[in-house]
């Protein structure tokens, strides 16, 4: 059985309707890759239309303060990825100042926060380029169709030459069908995210049931393998929210290579600082757990010096600032 041609024609039929699938623009491609790296499709959509509302093009996303950028971004998380958009987008607004507006796969590469999965993405849904984008869902769907036990954390070269041998073997029949290397990925997307999901997939529902070799075993739920499982280590975090007279408040924009770098947030304490916390609130990152715990300060607790990273602000401005997520609910910006 022809593993693209079934592939493509269930994509066809039931692939989703998304913001981003209307466009071959390589700005919005990436940055609808970029947003989906670590973020649900379903909040994607919304950050893409706000984004794209806002920066039309990648020249308006590279003028654009990096403040705003950052409150644009706010709540979508991981923010080294808003920083990297950033940096890349001025350099692709450089490049295509020059008159070049096709870039490379190396040139993808080569920009700040693309990895291969993106570069290929972006490449294969734009210019048809054949490459293919490797992520989570061609992990669980080739280990799972082809039987493959190797750890998906330790995947060597197994995935990369299975699906580029896939996609060599299917080019002519894709070709005769106007299908490019950008459906294909795409089309093992949506079979991952909708079909193939991690827990109990709907392989009644799969266009690749009669020749998935797991499901033949019943081993579809065993598939993908991983060698270790992810430490995740806990963390308190201790903050004071401080008003004064005026009723702003006080806040200092984070740096350093932590977590939340560039997002303004109430002042931190020690851990060892005795307070009683009127919030405790639970936020999870990839591989933490943070407990935040925020308490009310005095005037008394202020930093004696107020450098330029530190502001009073008003309420009604908070909405200008880009806040880590835990601190949206407790300082309300509207
Ligand atoms: N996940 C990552 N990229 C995607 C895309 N282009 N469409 C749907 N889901 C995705």
């Amino acid at each position: 059985m022809d593993f693209c041609g079934t592939l493509l024609e269930w994509y066809e039929a039931h692939g989703r309707t998304l913001p981003w699938r209307g466009t071959k623009a390589p700005y919005r491609v990436w940055l609808s890759e970029v947003m989906l790296q670590q973020t649900q499709v379903a909040q994607a959509e919304g950050y893409y239309r706000r984004f794209t509302d806002a920066c039309p093009a990648v020249e308006d996303l590279a003028a654009m303060p990096e403040d705003d950028v950052m409150r644009l971004w706010q709540g979508l998380g991981y923010y080294s990825r808003c920083r990297n958009l950033h940096r890349a987008a001025k350099q692709i607004a450089a490049h295509y100042a020059g008159g070049h507006r096709r870039l490379s796969y190396e040139e993808w590469r080569a920009l700040p926060g693309v990895g291969d999965y993106t570069a290929a993405a972006v490449t294969s849904i734009v210019w048809g380029e054949r490459r293919a984008a490797i992520d989570g869902n061609l992990y669980r769907v080739l280990s799972r169709v082809f039987r493959i036990d190797t750890p998906i954390d330790r995947p060597g070269s197994v995935f990369r030459d299975l699906a580029a041998a896939l996609l060599d073997e299917g080019a002519e029949g894709m070709a005769r069908r106007g299908w490019t290397a950008g459906e294909w990925n795409q089309a093992m997307m949506d079979l991952g995210a909708t079909v193939c999901t991690p827990k109990s997939p709907r392989c009644a529902d799969c266009p690749l049931e009669a020749m998935c070799l797991a499901r033949a075993e019943g081993a579809q739920e065993l598939l993908p393998r991983k060698a270790s499982r992810v430490k995740v280590t806990e963390r308190t975090l201790r903050y004071l929210i401080i008003e004064n007279e005026r009723g702003e408040i006080l806040l200092h924009r984070r740096m350093g290579r932590d977590i939340w770098q560039g997002l303004w947030e109430p002042l931190e304490v020690a851990a060892s600082h005795r307070m009683k916390p009127e919030h405790v609130v639970s936020h999870r990152l990839t591989h933490r757990l943070l407990r935040i715990e925020i308490g009310r300060g005095t005037m008394a607790d202020v930093p004696r010096e107020l450098t330029e990273d530190w502001r009073w602000v008003p309420r009604e401005e908070l909405v200008h600032y880009a806040l880590p997520k835990p601190f949206t609910k407790v300082l309300p910006q509207e």
